[in-house]
């Protein structure tokens, strides 16, 4: 279990997240929401441990801000919104990062990489790949560090920021189906969502922030309403709305435009 409470996070002068309590369960895909500067790679640093906060935050019972990285790193592992390799590394030696902080080592880089739909990629260069594929080389890399979706520990936990961002829409799908199928084996799946159709066919549990604030928190399709979207996004937004006949239309826009 992931339970976060009153998180408060200052970061300058301004606290960038100012209350927020959160939970996410083991077995479920918890999506996190809102608009840009809303607190969402915030929220996911300071569960990550990565950044000090005020208020109180465990994983599997372990007080977050005390534990020691090695421990963290058995038990989490995050996919940053962005990583720069600065160096010509080729694909599996990035891969094989994750190997560095992995407890278990029970996944297999190339195993991981085939499950990112990237097998055969080992021995390219990373500088040299598009931004979607190295987005999935990143994913490659966290899941080997995580190794099963449950350990001695108890369940682990991707944490997910933006990890479909640069993605395709059939990437997309299979990352996503990679996601679930990681909580249906037991593990626990945190992700910072822009896409509110795949946070409505993949999410359990949606948290929504907007300034820094938690707007709700809750079942999904109880979380994503009209009013509540709407207001947090500063633009109409109407679920479920077909567009007028005639008018070109993409299924992840279906509900948002023409409203
Ligand atoms: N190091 C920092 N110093 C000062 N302010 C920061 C710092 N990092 C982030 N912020 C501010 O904190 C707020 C929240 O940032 P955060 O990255 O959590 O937003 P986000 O919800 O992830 O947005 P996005 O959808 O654009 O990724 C933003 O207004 C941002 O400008
Ligand atoms: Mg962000």
């Amino acid at each position: 279990m992931l339970i976060a409470e009153n998180l408060t996070v200052t970061l300058g002068r301004r606290p960038v997240l100012d209350g927020v309590s959160f939970t996410a369960r083991p077995g479920e895909v918890t999506a996190i929401v809102g608009p840009n500067g809303s607190g969402k790679t915030t929220l996911l640093r300071a569960l990550s441990g990565d950044l000090p906060f005020r208020g109180a935050a465990s994983l599997n019972g372990v007080a977050i801000a005390r534990a020691p990285v090695w421990q963290l790193a058995a038990l989490r592992a995050v996919l940053a919104q962005s990583t720069p390799v600065g160096f010509a590394f080729t694909v599996l030696e990035v891969v094989r990062l994750g190997l560095g902080a992995s407890a278990g080592r029970e996944t297999d880089p190339r195993a991981a990489l085939a499950q990112v739909g990237l097998a055969g990629y080992e021995a390219r260069l990373f500088p040299e790949l598009s931004g979607g594929e190295q987005a999935r080389v990143h994913l490659a890399r966290v899941l080997v560090q995580l190794g099963a979706p449950t350990g001695p520990d108890g369940p682990r936990w991707l944490f997910l920021d933006e990890p479909v961002a640069a993605l395709d829409i059939g990437h997309q799908l299979q990352v996503m189906r990679l996601a679930a199928g990681f909580a249906r084996a037991g593990g626990g799946v945190v992700a910072v969502l822009h896409d509110l159709n795949l946070t409505a066919e993949f999410a359990t549990t949606t948290t929504l922030l907007a300034g820094g604030r938690l707007v709700a928190q809750g079942p999904t399709a109880e979380v994503l309403c009209d009013t509540r979207l709407s207001a947090a996004y500063r633009c109409p937004i109407r679920l479920n709305v077909a567009p007028e006949a005639g008018r070109w239309f993409l299924p992840q826009m279906a509900g948002a435009l023409h409203s």
